[in-house]
């Protein structure tokens, strides 16, 4: 698993906003969308392209197209929603599948509510989108379900993650597949109950409200 943390002083201008107890929904929803966009430029870094003929008003010239098969995203509901419409901007071709997940906060366990994947991913690149990769346990159970459905080439755009969920995320995949993880930050820990400090919050109820 390669770890890329984008550090640009734009991306931690946003996330300090993102962090503050004050900042409110409609501006923190923009703000996720806006990271997105940016963090999208290392993230597709290595997108497939092809070439492609065309014609300018002058000339015939080879120029660059994204790929076929187009590229899967995949939102983990429900904070990972926050994140699509920045990634499809940047994406436009690429498909969306929806994987609802959520951590019982007792036991920090993943508990999976909705799974609308395609039934085969060979040969597509993965993009999943979750803001917080906290114990990593939700991260680890999306890769799982795209790598067991022939995926082997899988993206993941984070905002914030903690160094626990990172080493998590890392043993877990070990040489089954070429996984990166993008991230705007790296923070210092996890607390007593699983949450990222320092944090910016539950991302869910920051971005739609208390459920
Ligand atoms: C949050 C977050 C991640 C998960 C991270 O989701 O959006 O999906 O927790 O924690 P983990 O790394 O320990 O698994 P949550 O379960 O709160 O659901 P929500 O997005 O519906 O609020
Ligand atoms: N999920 C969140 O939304 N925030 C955290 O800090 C940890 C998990």
């Amino acid at each position: 698993m390669e770890l890329h943390v984008a550090d640009h002083p734009l991306i931690r201008h946003k996330v300090t906003v993102l962090r503050d107890k004050n900042t409110p929904s409609p501006t923190f929803r923009l703000l996720v969308d806006e990271l997105v966009t940016l963090l999208s430029y290392e993230a597709t870094r290595n997108v497939r392209v092809e070439q492609r003929e065309v014609e300018t008003p002058l000339t015939t010239t080879v120029g660059t197209q994204l790929a076929h098969p187009a590229p899967l995203i995949v939102p983990i509901l429900r904070a990972g929603l926050g994140m699509l419409d920045g990634m499809t901007r940047v994406l436009p071709i690429a498909e969306v599948g929806f994987l609802g997940l959520m951590r019982d906060e007792q036991t920090l366990e993943t508990i999976t509510y909705a799974n609308r994947l395609p039934e085969r991913l060979d040969g597509r690149q993965v993009f999943i989108l979750d803001p917080m990769l906290a114990t990593g346990g939700s991260l680890v159970s999306a890769i799982n379900y795209v790598l067991e459905r022939g995926a082997t080439d899988v993206t993941c755009v984070c905002l914030l993650a903690a160094p626990e969920g990172i080493e998590h995320v890392k043993q877990s995949v070990g040489e089954r597949a070429d996984v990166s993880v993008v991230v705007a930050c790296v923070d210092e820990k996890l607390n007593e109950v699983g949450y990222i400090v320092p944090g910016l919050g539950d991302a869910g109820d920051r971005l739609y409200g208390l459920v």
